[in-house]
């Protein structure tokens, strides 16, 4: 995904909402045929997928019901962006309940970008001595990323934008949009200039 869509922005989200990246009826295509790759991948055993929080949601939940295999589904909280854009200190809020030890493990997650989220989770799920991991994003931002990381399924490639909707937020808020987009910069610029005067 090269540059940005053109399908127009509800009129109620134009001032914030720069433009729609990827639309719904992208998301449900491309879902779908992933969905059948990591199908096809992990049968003949039981999968615990493992989720983190809170941007897969609507992610997840299309996906996982592609998934047309027996499966148990858990999650893992941690955050880093805090009110800002850039990705700061790790938190865990919450841990992981099933026992992963011999297990497929499926790792989701939103989108791919510095990778340090992932460099951190990785090693914690391996402790626990899973048969394999595989790692899925609905995004991948490769411009950003500072850790040597790569998932193992991927929905979209995406460029260097700030990017809000389908899960993804900033500052907690339109993760409800059913679509991808990019956030006017005057948005993010103005919640940093905020940050910085206090
Ligand atoms: C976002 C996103 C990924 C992570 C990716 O999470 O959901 O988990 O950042 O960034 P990275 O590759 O630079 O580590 P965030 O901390 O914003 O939490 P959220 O999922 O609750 O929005």
């Amino acid at each position: 995904m090269n540059s940005k869509s053109n399908t127009s922005v509800p009129p109620r989200l134009r001032a914030e909402v720069e433009s729609i990246l990827i639309t719904e009826d992208q998301l449900a295509r491309r879902i779908k045929v992933l969905a059948g790759e990591i199908e096809d991948d992990f049968r003949g055993h039981e999968m615990v997928v493992v989720s983190l929080l809170s941007g897969t949601v609507m992610f997840l939940a299309d996906l996982i019901r592609h998934l047309n295999l027996p499966l148990r589904l858990d999650f893992i909280g941690v955050s880093s962006y805090g009110a800002g854009t850039e990705s700061g200190e790790l938190v865990f809020t919450k841990e992981l309940r099933i026992d992963v030890r011999n297990r497929d493990v499926l790792l989701v997650d939103d989108i791919l970008d510095t990778g340090k989220t992932l460099s951190r989770v990785l090693p914690k799920l391996k402790a626990l001595k899973p048969r394999r991991i595989k790692t899925c994003v609905l995004l991948n931002k490769a411009a950003r990323r500072v850790e040597n990381i790569k998932a193992d399924y991927v929905g979209f490639e995406i460029p260097d934008f700030f990017v809000i909707g389908y899960g993804l937020d900033f500052a907690e808020r339109y993760r409800n949009l059913p679509f991808v987009g990019v956030l006017h910069p005057h948005i993010y610029k103005e919640v940093s200039q905020q940050v910085l005067k206090k």
